[in-house]
């Protein structure tokens, strides 16, 4: 649709939807007209910017920060799965997808449009097979591990693929031949990286469904060392705590505490909890690899999270890195809905 000022000076192409809080989505500034060479070209741009990434399962549109608001596409090896989530997207639906097929030659691609957002919009909610096929389980390679991603039932649209990153600094960052510990593993993608280099690893999830495949991605490694435990994640750390048990390498990732900006004081009290267990658990010269991902939680206040539970521990951890969204899930800094994904690696002195 052709957006004008009120003095009907061109502005733009937008995405229309005409039942949304959000009306307008701005998707070109110029006159161009948006059609199939136009998708082609703003796909294979996207694309062109993923080139260096080591995976093969990474997001290759994120809507808005890949100036294509509302639309989500992302690639588990041969496969794609996408997200249509405006009424205005939906619209050229088909033209989407054959763009997707030409630029990308994907062997199949699967619409996981069972977000809720979509109501918002008006549209309905459903998981269907838009072209060629996929399969229930993909396995991809992240770095020097694999993983089976579930692009049919997993959580977002099969795995986290936000926190490739932060996995690769857990890797990095791992105490070779120590003990590490995955809070909130959900199917062990960090607790694989963790393996590689720890002695053991304790992987920690109250879904015993996520775990279970967990245990086939350690198989499909070969790695033997990890113990996955179905357990809450605040009442093992207050146990190993009581216990006085320690890990060389901890790792922190929870779903997002904060759904709204009412319930932030609270989150914060739940993120500080975790975190003062996981630093007072720590063993000397170990290191603590910690996320959040509520949109709500700016980064300033996860920061300084992090300084009152360092406080409260009584324990001195330096700040080894800053961790955010990959090159995959580009932030704006002008629009902060991109941004939502916050980590920091802290190291407790020896
Ligand atoms: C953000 S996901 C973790 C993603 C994972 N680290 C990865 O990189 O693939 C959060 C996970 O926390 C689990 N979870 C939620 N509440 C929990 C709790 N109280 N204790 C342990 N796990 C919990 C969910 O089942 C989900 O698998």
């Amino acid at each position: 649709m052709r957006v004008t000022d009120p003095r009907g000076r061109f502005l733009g192409q937008a995405l229309h939807s005409p039942r949304s809080e959000i009306r307008l989505r701005l998707l070109e500034r110029t006159d161009r007209v948006v059609d199939d060479a136009w998708w082609r070209a703003r796909i294979a741009e996207a694309a062109a910017r993923r080139q260096a990434i080591d995976a093969d399962a990474f997001r290759v549109i994120y809507g808005e920060g890949d100036g294509l608001p509302s639309l989500i596409v992302d690639r588990y090896g041969r496969y794609l799965v996408a997200q249509l989530l405006s009424a205005g997207l939906e619209t050229m639906r088909d033209m989407i997808i054959a763009a997707l097929g030409a630029v990308l030659e994907p062997a199949g691609v699967l619409l996981r449009n069972d977000a809720a957002v979509r109501r918002r919009e008006g549209l309905d909610e459903q998981v269907t097979l838009a072209w060629g096929e996929v399969p229930e389980r993909i396995e991809v390679r992240e770095g020097a591990i694999r993983y089976y991603a579930a692009p049919w039932t997993g959580q977002k649209t099969g795995a986290f693929l936000d926190q490739r990153t932060a996995r690769l600094a857990a890797g990095r960052v791992a105490v070779p031949g120590g003990r590490a510990l995955d809070c909130f593993s959900y199917h062990g993608s960090f607790a694989l990286h963790l393996a590689r280099h720890a002695a053991s690893v304790t992987a920690l999830d109250v879904s015993a469904e996520a775990l279970a495949r967990g245990a086939d991605n350690a198989a499909l490694n070969g790695f033997t060392n990890i113990a996955w435990t179905e357990a809450d994640a605040f009442e093992a750390l207050r146990a190993f705590e009581r216990a006085r048990e320690r890990f060389d390498t901890i790792v922190l990732d929870p779903p997002a505490f904060a759904k709204s900006r009412a319930t932030v004081p609270q989150a914060l009290r739940g993120y500080r909890e975790i975190n003062l267990r996981a630093m007072r658990i720590l063993a000397p010269g170990g290191s603590l690899v910690t996320a959040s991902c509520s949109h709500h939680v700016r980064r300033p206040e996860f920061l300084g999270m992090l300084a009152e539970a360092a406080a409260d521990s009584g324990r001195r951890l330096v700040l080894r890195e800053l961790l955010g969204q990959g090159e995959d899930h580009p932030e704006i800094l002008t629009i902060p809905e991109t941004g939502y994904l916050k980590g920091a690696v802290l190291g407790l002195l020896p």
